[in-house]
């Protein structure tokens, strides 16, 4: 089983994916937690390089060349190995955020990046995708506060963050039975219940 968290920044999935893993191996499952851009030893060198707020020049091309860079080391080397070996794997962002910031947010073609998306991954899609959705305001305000790192894109004109958000609601509503959306401006703990009940239900069909 393949899962994997999406939505704007500031949702806090960093923080569930980590609660999830916990409980879910408290239950007995082998779970593997791993993240977008990076999870791997080249994919945190892509990610530096993506992040880096002194690569203004950057253009939306080779960003998006560069998360499929990861994307495909991440695949190869972690994510379908353990999914062979029966271990859950929980992934902090993947296509969908391709085609959210880099389709909607930057305005590349659609079809194009699900092309280049289907060659990075080998054409492997999750089972479950939760929407961490979080209004763009908010969520950028709980990263400034939070301290969180600052990357590239959470520079980016709020308009450009809408649009993101837009994306991410348009995916949810073209492939309902994948995904489920999750209002992540709760509590946490809140938030959490609503994470593991979605988990539990899928894994037990
Ligand atoms: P995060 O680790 O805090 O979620 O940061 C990842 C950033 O990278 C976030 O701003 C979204 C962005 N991103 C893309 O623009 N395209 C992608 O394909 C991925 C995986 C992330």
């Amino acid at each position: 089983m393949f899962i994997t968290f999406e939505g704007p920044e500031g949702g806090g999935k960093t923080t569930q994916i980590n609660l999830l893993a916990v409980y879910l191996q408290e239950c007995g499952y082998r779970v593997l937690a791993t993240r977008e851009p990076g999870g791997t030893r080249i994919g945190d060198q892509i990610r530096a390089c993506l992040h880096d707020v002194n690569n203004k020049e950057m253009v939306p091309q080779t960003e998006l060349l560069l998360y499929s860079a990861s994307r495909a080391q991440l695949v190869h080397e972690v994510i379908r190995p353990a999914l062979a070996a029966g271990i859950l794997v929980l992934c902090d962002r993947f296509y969908d955020s391709t085609l959210a910031y880099q389709g909607y947010g930057r305005g590349l073609d659609l079809s194009q990046l699900r092309q280049i998306t289907a060659f990075a991954t080998a054409g492997l899609k999750p089972d479950l995708t939760l929407l961490f959705d979080i209004d763009v305001e908010s969520g950028l305000t709980r990263r400034t506060v939070g301290g969180e790192e600052m990357n590239r894109l959470d520079l980016e004109a709020l308009t450009f963050h809408q649009w993101v958000r837009h994306g991410f609601h348009a995916l949810a509503a073209a492939e309902p039975t994948r995904w489920a959306l999750i209002d992540a401006g709760r509590d946490p703990q809140l938030v959490q219940n609503d994470v593991r009940r979605l988990v539990m239900e899928r894994l037990q069909l």
